[in-house]
């Protein structure tokens, strides 16, 4: 099966999850909880997920023991997107060629809707926790809520230091810094979970996280590029707006050109980082090559 179609059947799976996190019920928060569920439910990738039910693969046949984990990353994913939408960081107003959050309801609601998904992707972990009888596996589920919150902390930061170097030239250092944080932090998180649930061996976490960092910084870089040279429609997103907002990018700072090369380097060591693990892990080398040659 090419990876397309295997990621659209990821894709429904972990949709029709997202479909019962938010609460439909009629009550005064009625709104929020339905801009909770614009943005969750309205056609992110769902990438990171999908990183961790493949990666749990590598070690198990079934993917139910991660979904709550799963699902709960691309609740805080979301909450990262609608809160770097808003008008005090992005200001950007089309996501998923939507109007973003903000713009569809109003600024508090997207900030209340962005803690809600945080708080939400909490309340899936404790729930399932609570059901966790096997004591091994709950030691492990407790290092995974350490992975989440240390990876989310990160991100916050990233997306400090992303809005506190508008319109200055950042140094290398502090690119890759800022990179390896707001974009990174939460892809490693994804890798990291599923191995960790998978119950991997130390050697076997550490190729893994070698694997998820390459991507992550990977990912941004494509990002960059789409920014610059990507196709509007297809992305839902508007183009050039790094660039207007006079943020650094790996782009601005080293031209396409570079930035191709280093998106080519970075998606060669990720996959070499999964030599060892053979044909298991054809989906996620695969997935490397997918991000490298995105167009949304
Ligand atoms: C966009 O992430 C934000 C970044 C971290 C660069 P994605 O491109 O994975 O977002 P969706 O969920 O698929 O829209
Ligand atoms: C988003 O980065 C990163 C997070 C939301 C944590 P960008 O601002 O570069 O991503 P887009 O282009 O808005 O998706
Ligand atoms: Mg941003
Ligand atoms: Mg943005």
């Amino acid at each position: 099966m090419d990876i397309g179609s295997k990621m659209k059947e990821y894709q429904n799976i972990i949709n029709k999850e997202l479909e019962n996190v938010i609460n439909k019920e009629d009550c005064p928060e009625k709104k929020l909880n339905e801009s909770m569920k614009y943005s969750l439910l309205a056609g992110g990738k769902r990438i990171r997920p999908i990183l961790v039910l493949e990666t749990y693969k590598l070690f198990e046949n079934d993917f139910k023991e991660c979904m709550p984990y799963a699902i709960a990353i691309e609740m805080i994913h979301n909450f990262s997107l609608i809160h770097d939408d808003l008008p005090g960081i992005d200001n950007d107003d089309f996501r998923h060629g939507k109007p973003t959050n903000h713009k569809k309801f109003n600024e508090a609601t997207a900030i209340l809707a962005g803690d809600g998904l945080l708080n939400g992707a909490y309340y899936v972990i404790g729930k399932d926790l609570r059901e966790t009888t096997d004591r091994l596996l709950l030691d492990r589920k407790i290092e995974i809520l350490n992975e989440f919150s240390y990876a989310i902390d990160r991100m916050i930061i990233g997306e400090y230091v992303d809005t506190e170097f508008e319109n200055k030239n950042i140094s290398e250092e502090y690119l890759e810094y800022n990179y390896k944080n707001k974009t990174g932090a939460i892809i490693r998180l994804c890798v990291r979970v599923g191995a960790i649930l998978g119950k991997c061996s130390e050697e076997e976490l550490q190729k893994l996280t070698i694997y998820s960092e390459k991507i992550g910084l990977a990912f941004q870089v494509k990002d960059d590029l789409l920014s610059v040279i990507g196709d509007e429609k297809i992305m839902g997103k508007p183009v050039g707006n790094d660039e207007r907002r006079g943020k650094s990018t790996y782009v601005s700072k080293y031209g396409l050109e570079q930035a191709k090369n280093k998106l080519e380097e970075l998606t060669k060591e990720a996959v070499e980082a999964l030599e060892s693990f053979g044909e298991k892990a054809k989906f996620l080398k695969g997935l490397a090559y997918y991000i490298k040659d995105r167009n949304k």
